[in-house]
């Protein structure tokens, strides 16, 4: 089936990968955020089935180029106490080695990669709270 085209002509990351491509690329990812030595700590006692469940929801919605609910990812993270920049880094490693598992080409990855990236500031809760009050749904 012909995917559908945004108003600029661009299709976004999803309809070229499709959901299915995504659901299986967030199975990978846990994959590896769970064996990996420099997260997996932080991911104990966690429902990962609901986890998983809930990534693939947000990627579907980031990859749509749908806005992002920037004040839940800030409340969803804010238990997981010294959270840094390079378990962040570690994480979006983690999403890259996935999507390549799954044969996703560079461009697409780096796509990703820079959609992903955008949340960087509310999972490591350095948003000040002005800037949540605008957020979407
Ligand atoms: C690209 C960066 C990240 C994205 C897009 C992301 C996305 C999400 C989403 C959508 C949820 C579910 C929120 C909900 O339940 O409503 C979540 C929860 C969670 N994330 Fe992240 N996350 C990111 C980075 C990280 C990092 C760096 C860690 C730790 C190494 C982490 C660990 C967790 C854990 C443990 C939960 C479950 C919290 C709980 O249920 O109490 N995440 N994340």
């Amino acid at each position: 089936m012909q995917p559908e085209y945004r108003k600029d002509g661009e299709p976004t990351i999803l309809e070229i990968l499709g959901e299915d491509r995504v659901e299986q690329i967030v199975e990978r990812f846990y994959h590896y955020n769970l064996t990996d030595k420099k997260t997996r700590a932080f991911f104990h006692g966690i429902n990962i089935e609901r986890l998983q469940r809930m990534q693939t929801v947000f990627l579907v919605h980031l990859l749509g180029g749908k806005p992002i609910n920037m004040r839940k990812m800030r409340s969803a993270h804010k238990r997981l106490l010294d959270l840094t920049d390079a378990h962040f880094d570690a994480v979006m490693k983690n999403l890259m080695k996935a999507a390549k598992d799954m044969r996703v080409p560079r461009n697409l990855r780096d796509r990703i990669l820079q959609a992903a990236e955008v949340t960087r500031d509310d999972v490591l809760g350095r948003t000040p709270a002005y800037e949540l009050c605008g957020s979407q749904v």
